[in-house]
Order: C-alpha cells, then structure tokens, then sequence
C-alpha cells in the first residue's frame, strides 16, 4: 500500500491534518488503533479558540458545531467567594471561545473524511515505523482482520497521542525532553442538569479548585481536583457535590444546579515537551508531542494549530517543491507550544492548592487572582492567551 502522507492516529491532530491535507489535494492514509465507536465517545476537551473555529469553518467541517456550540464572551474567577469576571471579548478587540465538546469534532471529521471517500483504518495493532531518516518511510501494522500490512509514504505524521509509538520512534540522543508533573488531577463529571452559569466559572478554593463548564441547555460539566492517583470509587455522587458545593460557595446567592452525575473520570496533570518535533520524514503533532495541564483548556487547540502548519508545510512542499516550511515545521510550532505551556501552568499555579502549600503561598495566590481581575493589563495577558493568540 502506498500513499503521501501516512498519518498515526484519528484524535483531533490526525483527523485534522488529513482533512486538510486531502482539501490540498495530498492523499493520506489515517491508522488508529481504537474503534471509530470508541473515539466518538471518549470525553476531553470542551473549549475551542476563536482561531481553532475559523479553521474548522474555513475548511467546512464547522457546520454542526456553529449550530449545535455555545459562543462565549467571558469567564468567571471565583476566589475567596467572591465572582470576577474576565472581558474576553472586551479585553481582545470582540475575540471570543466556543464551547463544543472534542468528540463532536472528531464525529464531524470522521464524517467527512468518509462521505469523501479516503480511508481510515480502525482497529490496528503493533504499529512500527521504518526508515524514518531515508527517503521512503514505512508503517508496518496489524489491521482489524489480523493481517500484516505495510504502508509506504513519502512523510509519517505522528499524531499519536502521548503514549503512541511515534515520539519514541525517534532516537533519544535526538530528542530533548521537558516534563513537569503536577501533584493532582481533575476528576470530571457529566450531569444531567441545565447550565447553573453563562460562562466558565474557575474557582480557587482552600479545598482545592473546581471548574463549572457546559455542554448543552441541558448537560453540565464540572470538575473538582483530586488526587492524581484517586479511584472512582472513593468519589461516590455524594462526595462530588459536597467538594462543588464548599468550593463554589459564594456571597451572591449563586446556586449550583445539580442532577443525575451519568460520567465520571480522573485525570492527571502534567507538562511536557519533547524538542525538535521532528526526525527525518517524521513529524510530530499534538500530544504526541507537547502535553499540557487542562487549566487553560490549550491541549486540543495547540494540536490544531500544529496541524494547520504541517499541512501548509505539505502544501507547499507537493505544490512549489519548497522544503523551507517544512524545515521550519518545529521551529515555528514550539514557539507557540512553549507560550501555551507557560500560560497553562501560570493558569494551573495560581488556581490549584498544592500539597506543600503554606498559608503564605495561598496568600500570594489570592494577591495574584486580585490583580488578574483589577488590572486591566494583567487581565489582558489573560483573556488574550485564553482566547487563543492569533495562528501564524
Ligand atoms: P489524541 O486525542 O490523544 O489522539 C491520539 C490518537 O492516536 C488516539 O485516538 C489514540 O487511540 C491513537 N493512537 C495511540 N497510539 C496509536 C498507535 N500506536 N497507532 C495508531 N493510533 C494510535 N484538553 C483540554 O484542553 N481540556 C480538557 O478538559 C482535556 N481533558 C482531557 C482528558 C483526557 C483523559 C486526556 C487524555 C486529554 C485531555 N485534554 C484536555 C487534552 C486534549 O484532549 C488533547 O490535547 C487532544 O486530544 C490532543 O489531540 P491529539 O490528536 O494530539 O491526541
Ligand atoms: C473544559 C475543559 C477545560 O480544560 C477547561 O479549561 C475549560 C472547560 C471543558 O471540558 O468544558
């Protein structure tokens, strides 16, 4: 089997890269091991930058999502039970977020790239790449059936994930790594309850912090944080309220809605970011690449921007037969990465409780919260990477 690009993994990096790849006229073949059942189904990310949008919009796969999301134009920082709300659309010249869940966007591009024809194999097993650093790279791969396949390319996007096989694909004398992990995570939930709010609500809490956010007039999602290492059942539906409500308390009246809790899951918080995202014909996007903690809501929105250079990269590449974008892929892409990973952790340091907090650190938390929503070119800084800087 043979094709241009040959793309590892159908998250939102993938999926993306391939659909505007094939709008470039680019054949691609996408391999994932999970089933197209499960992909559409898998619960993240919910914030989608205003730069993101335009790209699902001008490529016409935005449709559903201009219908079905929610546009919002601020966000609450809730410390010390009182509610601030952030102008992001004063604050960056009408910039705004959408909020529409990560698998609705896999859903609208797993759509289109079949109505179209091009293929994406679900279900593959023991994926390897081959001659990454010679002129024709190859994936050997397990298809659903069983059956050993091999696919050659001229380029290998490793769209992979966190724990895929491209990034350790590379040689590690030719990669540096960067990583830092956080003391807890986010357990989320989904309830079956209309918005209690208009906006995001971030809360800072001596408890810990907790996250108010939506998904439609008639499901919310929340998260509370907790211990990276925390079990479901040590959260029963009971304990989830009680940590939302304490944390979320104000002195305005403001009442939580609450409902029937239908999904629960933890993650854990990290920072990492492997350096050059590229070897040979290999390069790398997304997760496979960069994580960050989910405090800024960056993690779906850099894998977008990644693609969106790759595949200008490819462009010009097939079109012009121009190697200087291509060369510039990592270059540009960490540029962005590293300010996402600075204001993801900034974000995550000043609203989280640490276990070796001190009263004096919690003090210079609430300091910092009182100076993001007092001063305008601090709550600039905020609402400007929260809404995305503009795509380059
Ligand atoms: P992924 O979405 O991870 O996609 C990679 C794909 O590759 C997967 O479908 C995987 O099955 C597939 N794959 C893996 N290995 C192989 C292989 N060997 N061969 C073929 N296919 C392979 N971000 C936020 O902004 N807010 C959030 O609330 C948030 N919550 C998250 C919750 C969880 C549990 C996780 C894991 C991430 C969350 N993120 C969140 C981050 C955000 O979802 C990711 O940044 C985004 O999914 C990145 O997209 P991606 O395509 O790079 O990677
Ligand atoms: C959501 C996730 C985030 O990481 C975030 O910062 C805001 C909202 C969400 O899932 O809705």
């Amino acid at each position: 089997m043979k094709t241009q690009i040959g793309i590892v993994g159908a998250g939102p990096a993938g999926l993306l890269l391939a659909h505007l790849l094939r709008l470039e006229g680019i054949e691609s073949v996408v391999l994932e091991t999970r089933t197209r059942e499960d992909i559409e189904a898998t619960i993240r990310a919910g914030v989608l930058e205003q730069g993101t949008v335009n790209v699902l919009n001008e490529s016409g796969v935005g449709e559903r999502m201009m219908r079905e999301g929610f546009v919002h134009h601020g966000i609450t920082l809730r410390f010390g039970g009182r509610s601030k709300r952030i102008d992001l659309a004063g604050l960056t010249s009408g910039r705004s977020i959408m909020v529409y869940a990560q698998h609705e966007v896999i859903k609208d591009l797993v759509t289109a790239r079949l109505d179209a024809g091009a293929p994406i194999e679900f279900g593959v097993r023991d994926v390897t790449l081959q001659d990454l650093d010679k002129e024709a790279p190859r994936i050997r791969f397990r298809d659903a059936r069983g059956e050993l396949r091999e696919l050659n390319c001229d380029f290998v996007a490793g769209c992979d994930g966190f724990h895929g096989v491209s990034r350790p694909s590379i040689p590690s004398r030719r990669r540096s790594e960067f990583v830092r992990t956080y003391p807890f995570g986010w357990l989320g939930v989904l309830v079956e309850a209309p918005p209690s709010t208009e906006e995001l609500i971030y809360a800072h809490h001596e408890r810990g912090f907790a996250l108010v956010s939506t998904r439609s007039p008639q499901i919310q999602r929340l998260y509370v944080q907790c211990d990276p290492e925390d079990r479901l059942e040590n959260w029963p539906d009971e304990r989830v309220w009680e940590e939302l409500r304490a944390r979320l308390a104000t002195d305005d009246g403001w009442v939580l809605k609450e409902g029937p809790i239908f999904q629960k899951g933890i993650v854990a918080m990290r920072s990492f970011v492997v350096e050059p995202m590229q070897y040979g014909r290999l390069y790398l996007a997304g997760d496979a690449a960069h994580i960050v903690p989910p405090t800024g809501a960056k993690g779906l929105n850099l894998a977008v921007a990644d693609v969106r250079v790759l595949s200008r990269a490819f462009a010009a590449h097939y079109r012009e037969g121009r190697g200087d974008l291509l060369a510039q892929y990592s270059s540009m892409a960490l540029r962005r990465v590293w300010r996402a990973e600075h204001f993801s952790w900034w974000m995550t340091s000043m609203l989280h409780r640490f276990h070796d907090d001190t009263p004096f650190h919690h003090r210079l938390q609430l300091a910092e919260l009182d100076y993001v929503t007092s001063s305008r070119a601090k709550a600039t800084t905020l609402a400007e990477n929260y809404v995305g800087l503009p795509l380059d």
